[in-house]
């Protein structure tokens, strides 16, 4: 276990806000979570897990002790008739290990390339694009509950995956599952730090085309039949094409969440602004593209401070500082709540932020 003290963080976020840890340990094994949990002067102190840092906002310097998880390994689990069960390490990088199942001859991920982040950030907001989330590939995951030590799993089901949302975003329920000394059921945020996650890759693979950009990008290819390895080129290529990238510049992916409302409230909408773009659900509900909500009133390419709303896609913040003089986590949420009051002021909609605000 490595302990660092007074460590810059502008490099562990992907929006390059400058903010520091007090102390930092590098998490590279389940034993060195046992060893920090072990030692007095580090759980004196709340501990904050951090992954790829890619769904953040920091506001200040960071009090918790930091784990960073650096826990690495991709390997193939289990083959059968049906499929494949990879594991990835949770500080493994995400897009790497989509190439690499794609590598070795496993496809299923290649609509999720390219999303910023670690393999154990994944499960808790259930990453998703282009039609497919982390729930529709997921087998299982490990976890260590650092209230107790003990290492569990969880399966898809205890997971309660949502829309960008499973039991590691809810906060514990006031009497923690008694008894059974595993953290089950809902309220597992801050309690819980995912070890390693294993996915389910079917042998019964079929392309999944359903988004507009990705079919359009099939007929310029004129093919009826794409492989697993295409389908990843084309959504690089979108998302290079409509998303900053955080090495150059700064920014937490969608800030928001696409939020849902009753048929009524869309109708509503649409006579008032029949452009705008709206997703029925199964459930009956209408998914908002709130990156259309954003635009409509007026916020792309806008800046505000350091902070700013991207030319591309208005869903997404982004650090209009340089690296010595960066956007501040205060600078972001200041956007961030002019562009909610627009938003409600116009459409009586309330977006959601989707990043954790530390
Ligand atoms: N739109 C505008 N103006 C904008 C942005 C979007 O009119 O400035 C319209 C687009 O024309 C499009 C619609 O809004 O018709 C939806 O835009 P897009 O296809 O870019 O997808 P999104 O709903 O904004 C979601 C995810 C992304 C994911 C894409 C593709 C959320 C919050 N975001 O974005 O995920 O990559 O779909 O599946 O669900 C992330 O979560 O960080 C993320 C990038």
């Amino acid at each position: 276990m490595l302990v660092e003290k007074n460590v810059s963080l502008q490099h562990s976020n992907t929006f390059g806000i400058a903010a520091r840890a007090h102390t930092l340990v590098r998490v590279r094994s389940e034993q060195d979570v046992h060893d920090v949990l072990a030692d007095h002067r580090l759980v004196r102190q709340p501990l904050f897990v951090l992954g790829g840092g890619s769904n953040i906002v920091l506001t200040g310097d960071v009090k918790p002790v930091v784990l960073k998880m650096e826990i690495k390994g991709l390997r193939l689990l289990e083959e059968t008739d049906r499929g494949w069960v990879v594991e990835a390490g949770a500080g493994e990088v995400w897009h790497e290990a989509v190439a690499w199942t794609l590598a070795q001859g496993y496809p299923g991920l290649e609509n999720m390339a390219l999303i910023p982040g670690t393999v154990g950030a994944a499960p808790v907001q259930n990453i998703g694009a282009y039609g497919v989330e982390l729930q529709d590939r997921f087998h299982s995951l490990d976890a260590i509950d650092l209230a107790t030590g003990r290492a569990f799993t969880l399966d898809a089901a205890q997971c309660a995956f949502g829309y960008r949302d499973s039991v590691f975003k809810h906060a514990a329920p006031q009497a923690p599952h008694e008894g059974s000394g595993l953290p089950r059921g809902m309220g597992l945020a801050g309690r819980a730090v995912i070890t390693r996650v294993r996915l389910w890759l079917s042998k019964e693979w079929r392309p999944e085309l359903g988004y507009l950009d990705l079919e359009r990008k099939r007929a310029e290819a004129g093919t009826e039949h794409p492989t697993p390895r295409q389908i990843f080129d084309w959504v690089c290529e979108i998302r290079r094409a409509k998303l900053p990238d955080p090495a150059v510049v700064g920014n937490a992916g969608s800030f928001f969440k696409n939020p849902t409302v009753t048929p009524e409230q869309c109708q509503d909408i649409i006579a008032r602004d029949p452009k705008v773009v709206h997703y029925p659900l199964p459930d009956g509900t209408i998914k908002l593209a709130a990156g259309w909500l954003i635009d409509a009133c007026g916020w792309k390419g806008k800046t505000v401070g350091k902070a700013g709303v991207y030319e591309k896609q208005a869903l997404v913040l982004v650090n209009r500082g340089t690296r010595s003089d960066s956007v501040t986590g205060g600078e972001v949420m200041t956007l961030a709540k002019a562009i909610q009051t627009s938003v409600y002021e116009r459409f009586g909609i309330r977006l959601e932020p989707e990043p954790v605000v530390v």
